[in-house]
């Protein structure tokens, strides 16, 4: 059973390599390779020169814990603007800041999984079994190496077909919910993250049924805005029918290119449509974060004073200190 305990010694991450997935046979370079935009952007005086490790350092922040638990849902359905590099990202930092956090992956992509670290080969028990079998969230969820009291329940590539079996069981979209529920009575978490996939199906439902709050990630790019209208109308669903206490508490606004006129303008717009909901803070678009997966960690762990990593350390304290009021 995975519990929470508090340690002040952490755990020191192993990132010497870069991982690669070869899942195909094709040949590919050794070592990690840069993403292909900003290549220079933010590599100003900020962390050595491409490859050489800084140590892994929480930062010097203590973190005030929520008054109850608070279940986060990070949604939108369009794929590749910033869901899982939020979740991951934001827990660490919440978790370095002395708080106990749970990831749900609940992506068959597995990417939060990966991104934290965890064990999620086919046939490891994780959100499929809590989903379909009932299992408890405790019994499977493992606990991150890179992150204190970091606990993730992994998605497997098996949950690619929970999606249809759930179709026919009862009560399929509160499943999570109820699991839940006994999560956050036997533990002391103080914040759960689910990462959805990126489409409105019973995965996305039951993270949404489950989860008091939910937290959009908003890329900073032309079609930002398309799509919010939907999800916005699938939220309202959902709070008219399967869970009441849902409110789209926090959005993030994500690759956020300073010197890209069209950037302020999507940043503008969206502080306009939720002014009260969207955090002070941008998440620039960085090399680092991007780079990060790759080595099995967080831009916290990996390069912990690139602009990236501060910045989701500053949004986890925002959201934190939201918290309080
Ligand atoms: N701020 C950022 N700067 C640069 N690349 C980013 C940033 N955030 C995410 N990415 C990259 O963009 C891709 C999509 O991000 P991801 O978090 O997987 O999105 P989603 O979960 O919404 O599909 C990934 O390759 C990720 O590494
Ligand atoms: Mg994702």
């Amino acid at each position: 059973m995975a519990l929470f305990f508090r340690s002040s010694k952490r755990r020191r991450s192993e990132p010497a390599e870069a991982v690669v997935s070869r899942e195909t046979d094709i040949p590919l370079p050794d070592g990690p390779r840069r993403a292909a935009f900003d290549r220079a952007d933010d590599d100003w005086g900020l962390s050595d020169e491409y490859g050489i490790e800084h140590e892994p350092e929480a930062p010097p922040l203590t973190l005030p814990r929520p008054a109850e638990p608070r279940v986060f849902v990070v949604a939108n359905q369009k794929g590749g603007v910033g869901k899982t590099t939020t979740t991951v990202n934001i827990a660490s930092a919440l978790a370095f800041g002395g708080l106990n956090v749970l990831v749900i992956d609940t992506d068959p992509q597995g990417n939060a999984s990966t991104a934290l670290g965890v064990e999620h080969g086919s046939g490891t028990p994780g959100t499929y079994e809590v989903l379909l079998d009932g299992a408890s969230i405790a019994d499977h969820a493992q606990r991150s190496p890179h992150a204190p009291n970091l606990h993730v329940l992994p998605a497997t590539i098996d949950l690619a077909t929970a999606e249809l079996e759930l179709v026919a069981e009862h009560g399929r979209e509160s499943r999570m919910k109820r699991a839940l529920r006994t999560y956050i009575d036997d533990s002391e978490v103080d914040y759960v993250f689910l990462d959805c996939p990126p489409s409105l199906g019973l995965l996305t439902l039951n993270a949404l049924v489950g989860a008091t709050e939910i937290m959009v990630p908003i890329q900073c790019e032309y079609y930002a805005l398309e799509g919010v209208s939907q999800l916005m109308r699938t939220i309202n669903k959902v709070k008219g029918n399967l869970n009441d206490d849902l409110e789209l508490s926090t959005v993030l606004l994500t690759m956020f290119d300073g010197r890209n006129n069209l950037s302020h303008e999507v940043a503008r717009e969206v502080r306009s449509h939720f002014p009260a909901q969207t955090l002070g803070v941008e998440i620039p678009r960085s090399v680092r974060i991007a780079e990060a997966p790759s080595y099995g960690q967080s831009v916290l762990t990996y390069q912990p004073k690139s602009p990236g990593a501060v910045a989701y350390v500053k949004a986890a304290q925002e959201i934190a200190l939201a918290a309080k009021e």
